[in-house]
């Protein structure tokens, strides 16, 4: 099966030598990627940038901004099977990139942020894409109605969720609990180490992939 994977953050810039970001470490995506390559499937990592290892035996293609993200989503989904979307995409970008360094000057500055193109979203919307298509979400209350309702505006087979308010799990953590939504059931992955979860999170994948291609579940 060929899987594309979205991992990590994604970095807007300010100026040549700033930019917007957040914590995601890109743990989660970048274990799923290795999960899959251990059973022998082909992965194309897209990720931003993290201090980790890439995967052995994972195509890897580095990006930066959302835009970046993008563009290189959309070029390989018509070549994949099943789409994960791991990635923290920052939400809003800004308008203008100075081409100079900003220097210090007045007190306040003001940044003009725009939103980014919802790399998931368009997916299938925007790019046609017919296979497997999985989200996360990271939610800090009602974790099972957001993503319900994320499962349906972003025409997801599957959305993974994870509850963000608690601090030792989800974002920039080794560890990780999730519930995972389809249209159909919840299903409930305790508390495991990233790399437990994402060996489990990948079968529960493939065997969902059969089923939605007529095979045998
Ligand atoms: O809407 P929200 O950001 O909560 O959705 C999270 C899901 O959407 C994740 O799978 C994330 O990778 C994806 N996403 C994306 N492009 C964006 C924002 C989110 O692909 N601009």
């Amino acid at each position: 099966m060929k899987i594309l994977i979205t991992a990590g953050p994604t970095r807007e810039p300010i100026d040549p030598v700033r930019f917007l970001s957040n914590r995601s470490s890109g743990r989660m995506g970048y274990a799923l990627a290795h999960a899959f390559v251990k059973q022998q499937h082909q992965v194309l990592l897209i990720s931003g940038p993290t201090s980790l290892d890439v995967p052995h035996h994972v195509d890897y293609l580095p990006v930066e901004s959302a835009q970046d993200m993008h563009d290189a989503v959309a070029h390989a989904l018509p070549r994949v099977d099943i789409a994960i979307f791991c990635a923290a995409v920052a939400d809003y970008t800004p308008v203008e990139v100075a081409t100079q360094k900003i220097k210090k000057s007045d007190e306040f500055i003001t940044i003009t942020l725009k939103k980014t193109i919802d790399i998931l979203g368009s997916a299938r919307s925007v790019h046609g894409f017919t296979g497997y298509l999985v989200g996360f979400a990271a939610e800090t209350e009602d974790l099972e109605t957001n993503a319900r309702t994320k499962l349906l505006a972003k025409k997801c087979d599957m959305i993974i969720a994870n509850d963000v308010s608690q601090s030792s799990i989800g974002f920039d953590s080794h560890e990780n609990e999730v519930l995972i939504v389809e249209a159909e059931e919840n299903t409930k992955l305790p508390r495991d180490s990233k790399e437990h979860l994402a060996h489990h999170l990948a079968a529960i994948i493939l065997k969902r992939f059969d089923r939605k291609r007529g095979g045998v579940s």
